[in-house]
């Protein structure tokens, strides 16, 4: 079947796989984000798009909107997905990473893993000659990054210079947020507990990342300082997946940070409230924030759909015009 987008021009990333922010260059920013813009207006011309792919998708942790999104947004370009479950045993234990990325390269066009560690990301990539996409790790979660920010370009029109506060836990999100910011031109304000901060590494990356746009990240220990005027104030959860053995002791000591109705008073008059979602309503964010008209948490989940779209045809090198 011939597919509806022309076969004219070819675009392309120069990232192979996606495994943390740091591996998309802001030109691949500006591809991502053009491309996601005409799916989301043109969904119908992209049906053909990835006809005839297929992608696996393993995940070691639970997902809602991750897993549907790639689900989805595979079957709406004409290709497929097949989930596989490595929640138990996980990415490894059965047999090594490296026979798994060797058998999958074989059948499939594209991994999409979602791990605890990191390196098992790194390593499937490493091992397989077919695109390998994180769809979070313990340390990265840059699909939740792109789209988010994907989602203030649609709300300001503009990125370069945002007021963007981040309040919590200096977890992978947060990492994602503060690396693919400073690319964007934003430099993101983080507020955590002491001994919650951001890994020092991620933080001088970012510093890095942003120089030339002079976006650096910032870091403190006072939520109400870091939201001063913010025109996006963000959280996600204060136990990540994996820590849920701690999640008692860190309520207390997150506590203070919780993203409330005084909290949001402090932030610019038109701020959003944003959260990658899933919240546990009542601790980092209260119903009052979440169900407010300032919450932009679900837009930000449907861009997931049209955002990934985007990066597997440009990693798959489908016909994108
Ligand atoms: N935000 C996010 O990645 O959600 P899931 O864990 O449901 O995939
Ligand atoms: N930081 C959270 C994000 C969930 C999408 C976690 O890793 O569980």
């Amino acid at each position: 079947m011939t597919p509806t987008v022309a076969m004219d021009q070819q675009e392309q990333v120069s990232a192979r796989d996606l495994l943390s922010d740091a591996d998309l260059t802001p030109g691949d920013l500006a591809l991502i984000f053009d491309l996601a813009e005409r799916v989301k207006a043109s969904p119908g011309a992209y049906s053909r798009a990835l006809a005839g792919k297929q992608l696996a998708m393993i995940f070691e942790k639970p997902s809602l909107r991750t897993r549907t999104t790639f689900e989805v947004g595979m079957t709406s370009m004409g290709g497929h997905a097949i989930y596989l479950d490595h929640t138990k045993p996980r990415l490894g234990e059965r047999e090594s990473i490296k026979d798994v990325a060797r058998n999958l390269e074989r059948w499939v066009d594209g991994i999409v893993a979602r791990t605890y560690a990191h390196q098992a990301v790194v390593e499937l990539a490493g091992n397989a000659s077919i695109p390998v996409v994180n769809a979070l790790t313990d340390l990265y979660h840059p699909c939740q990054a792109v789209s988010d920010f994907f989602t203030l370009r649609e709300k300001f029109g503009r990125l370069r210079g945002l007021k963007f506060a981040f309040i919590g836990d200096g977890n992978n999100v947060c990492h994602s947020l503060m690396l693919t910011g400073a690319k964007l031109g934003v430099s993101v304000r983080v507020a955590t507990p002491a001994g919650f901060e951001p890994k020092p590494e991620v933080t001088e990356e970012a510093r890095a990342a942003g120089r030339s746009a002079s976006a650096s990240p910032q870091l403190f220990h006072d939520p109400f300082e870091a939201v001063a005027g913010a025109q996006v104030v963000y959280t996600d959860v204060w136990a990540s997946m994996g820590q849920e053995f701690a999640a008692h002791l860190r309520s207390q000591v997150f506590a203070p940070f919780q993203v409330n109705n005084t909290l949001m008073a402090t932030a610019c008059r038109d701020a959003v409230f944003m959260h990658c979602l899933p919240a546990h309503r009542g601790q980092e964010v209260t119903d009052s924030v979440l169900d407010s008209n300032r919450s932009i948490v679900y837009d930000q989940a449907e861009n997931r759909l049209h955002v990934q779209k985007a990066i597997l045809m440009l990693l798959m090198q489908a016909e994108t015009r």
